[in-house]
């Protein structure tokens, strides 16, 4: 529960899910407050992704509450587009990009289906809007520094381009809520701070991020909360100072990662 008694943008409530034998998320709570960015932490198979997918309706709960701005998104209530159209967007583990497309067209066919509600949109009204889109799609590409190959295959990147990518394609959708799984993953350093410089600019524009990421470099350069997750149950939750020095913390990441 936020301190500072913000507005609650998401709020997840005894969430739990089992795969079989495997209790996955244990009772999970978590509130995230509006305009801030909370990293969730936590060993590999902590849960993290598993989290992050019953947010979206990916995955269904055993039992819990996900509540998303008065709208209860849990159990399959919500399909995982109108989700979309709430206004949630994610950049997953695995990129979901469009391969055959253009980078520049990847970027702007999420803003047509944004405002049309659906991928088959109005073709009047989206010619209308399409320069305005391809302007937005190109300022993101340059400031991703991708702008020069913007008319190459997106088939052909690399991993950690798709990702930068597919977070250009959430960002145009100007989500309330950006919620990211690992968005540096196999990127090089300096695409990283890259990356990093424009969540942060982002993040000055007052979008609501939860992003869950193993780079301790980015964890503590963005988040202004952090969750520790670990075997399915919340083991810590504070400000980036208070995390870093927690003994519970610093035991579940022995031998896995650096704190
Ligand atoms: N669809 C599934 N069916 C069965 N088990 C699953 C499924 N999805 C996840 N799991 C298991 O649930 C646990 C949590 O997985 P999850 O992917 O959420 O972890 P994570 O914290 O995201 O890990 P990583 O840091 O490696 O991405 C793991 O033990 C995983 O094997
Ligand atoms: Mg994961």
């Amino acid at each position: 529960m936020s301190a500072e008694n913000g507005n609650i943008v998401l709020s997840i409530s005894g969430v739990n899910k089992t795969f079989g034998g495997l209790q996955a998320l244990s009772d999970i709570n978590l509130q995230i407050e509006e305009g801030k960015a909370h990293a969730i932490i936590g060993p590999n198979g902590a849960g993290k992704s598993t989290l992050l997918n019953t947010c979206i309706g990916r995955i269904r709960p055993d039992s819990g509450t996900i509540n998303f701005l008065g709208h209860d998104l849990t159990g399959g209530n919500v399909k995982p587009h109108d989700i979309n159209q709430l206004g949630i967007s994610r950049v997953f583990q695995t990129p979901e990009i469009f391969p055959e497309l253009s980078i520049l067209h990847n970027v702007m066919t999420p803003a047509f289906a944004r405002k049309e509600g659906t991928f088959s949109f109005n073709p009047l009204n989206a010619l209308r809007d399409q320069k305005g889109i391809e302007h937005e799609a190109m300022d993101l590409l340059a400031d991703l520094n991708m702008a020069d190959v913007s008319r190459h295959h997106a088939g052909n990147l690399s991993r950690g381009n798709k990702r930068r990518l597919e977070l250009a394609m959430c960002l145009i959708q100007h989500p309330r809520l950006l919620l990211l799984d690992e968005p540096t993953a196999g990127m090089a350093r300096h695409d990283t701070n890259r990356t990093i410089e424009l969540l942060k600019k982002i993040k000055a524009s007052g979008m609501t991020k939860v992003i869950i990421e193993h780079d301790m470099h980015v964890v503590f350069s963005l988040a202004d909360r952090i969750s520790v997750l670990a075997q399915g149950a919340i083991i810590a939750e504070g400000h980036p100072d208070e995390i870093k020095g927690h003994p519970k913390v610093r035991e579940a990441y022995l031998g896995s990662a650096e704190i």
